[in-house]
């Protein structure tokens, strides 16, 4: 299709006749303040109450603002990918019509895809985003989805965002199956892209209209969430496969430091006859020692191996991560387990997990950054 725009606004509607003029107004008016030639897609599922008629009066009088209504599949996921592949141009914006989402900020999305992302992800859970107006109840709810989401997707802080912007490769011919509320977890998961940027922002519940997320919501959800793991490990392939990959690799690689560490103080203490605590510390030396050769072989696959320096780099900051994780892992111990007053083996493994999360995060973020 030819591409008569630099942005397309995809706005999904569902009875939203409060909101809907004002929404492509506004739309509107950034494009102009920002002077991008962009178009508004309205992919309206068989609105009951007057949006159609409005929309269709807007349309008559901007060239650039379009509408579709569907007949049948209703959905709010579905409708999304409609305006997906109607598009007319490279860079797809996604907005709820309610105002949740500010309108404001598209330049911003707009901007961070232009300047190479794939994905731009507004989000809720980052540093400066924030949820205004939420009743206990859906806070609750929203939270769970996203902690479901992040298992899939732990470098994402909000995957079930409605709120994002993507270039159009990404979706263009994925084997999306769009189903339920949370499309961005299926262009995330099922799309084709390597990098994304999230942009903070604040969600401001809807003033006018309501809310049509329903129980079924939730089933639709964790289906999704199974069958886009279902997909990962199937092709062996893509964000979450190789996310994962690391994670389950830096565990692994952590038992077998565990092994080294005891074979070592058994050997050192019995057979060489050193005192046991000298032979701790160097079994704990030698472990760390362990686990930084293979990490940076096989879980990280480190790019620039061969250079000497930079491997020397990497192992002293893996051995600060590593001392910081030890220090962790006993400050919870101690804490949990003394002050709490939890079993000490239960406390341990809390300990562990953190520790865990600890070392995998900053040595992922950190050491391996470039890897
Ligand atoms: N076409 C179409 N079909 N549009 C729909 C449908 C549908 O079945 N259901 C809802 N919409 C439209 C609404 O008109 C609105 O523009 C937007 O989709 C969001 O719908 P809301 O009902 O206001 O959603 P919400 O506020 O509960 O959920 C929002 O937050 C979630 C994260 O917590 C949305 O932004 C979700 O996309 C987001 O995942
Ligand atoms: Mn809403």
């Amino acid at each position: 299709m030819a591409d008569t725009y630099d942005l397309t606004v995809i706005i999904p509607t569902f009875n939203e006749e409060e909101n809907i003029a004002a929404i492509i107004g506004a739309v509107n008016e950034i494009f102009l303040r920002s002077s991008i030639h962009g178009e508004v897609l309205i992919v309206d599922d068989s609105s009951k109450d007057r949006t159609i008629e409005i929309v269709q009066e807007i349309a008559g009088q901007n060239d650039n603002v379009r509408l579709i209504v569907r007949r049948e599949d209703h959905g709010l996921s579905q409708s999304v990918v409609e305006g997906f592949g109607a598009a007319r141009s490279e860079i797809l914006q996604v907005i709820d019509a309610d105002f949740s989402h500010p309108p404001e900020l598209i330049p911003r999305f707009y901007e961070a895809i232009r300047h190479g992302a794939d994905i731009a992800i507004g989000s809720r859970y980052m540093k400066g985003g924030d949820i205004e107006q939420w009743p206990l109840k859906r806070r609750v709810i929203s939270l769970g989805a996203t902690v479901f989401g992040r298992i899939l997707f732990p470098e994402v802080t909000d995957p079930v965002s409605g709120f994002f912007a993507v270039r159009r490769e990404v979706v263009f011919g994925a084997p999306l199956a769009p189903r339920g509320y949370k499309i961005l977890m299926e262009v995330l998961g099922r799309g084709r892209w390597h990098s994304f940027v999230e942009i903070p922002f604040v969600f401001k519940d809807r003033e006018e209209g309501t809310s049509k997320l329903r129980p079924d919501t939730m089933v639709d959800y964790l289906r999704q969430c199974a069958g886009i793991a279902r997909f990962s490990i199937s092709r062996r392939a893509g964000p979450v496969w190789e996310e994962w990959t690391k994670i389950v690799r830096f565990g692994l690689v952590g038992l077998s430091g565990i092994l080294v560490n005891m074979g070592l103080l058994y050997a050192l203490t019995e057979v060489a006859g050193l005192y046991y605590l000298i032979s701790a510390a160097i079994a704990i030396e030698l472990s760390i020692v362990n686990n930084f050769v293979w990490n940076d072989i096989w879980t990280f696959g480190a790019v620039d191996n061969l250079r000497f320096e930079r491997k020397v780099q990497r192992f002293g900051s893996f051995q600060a991560v590593s001392m910081g994780g030890l220090v962790i892992n006993m400050a919870i111990l101690y804490l949990l387990a003394d002050v709490a007053g939890v079993y000490y083996l239960v406390a341990n493994l809390a300990g562990i997990l953190i520790a865990f999360a600890w070392n995998y995060g900053i040595n992922r973020h950190y050491t391996w950054v470039r890897a």
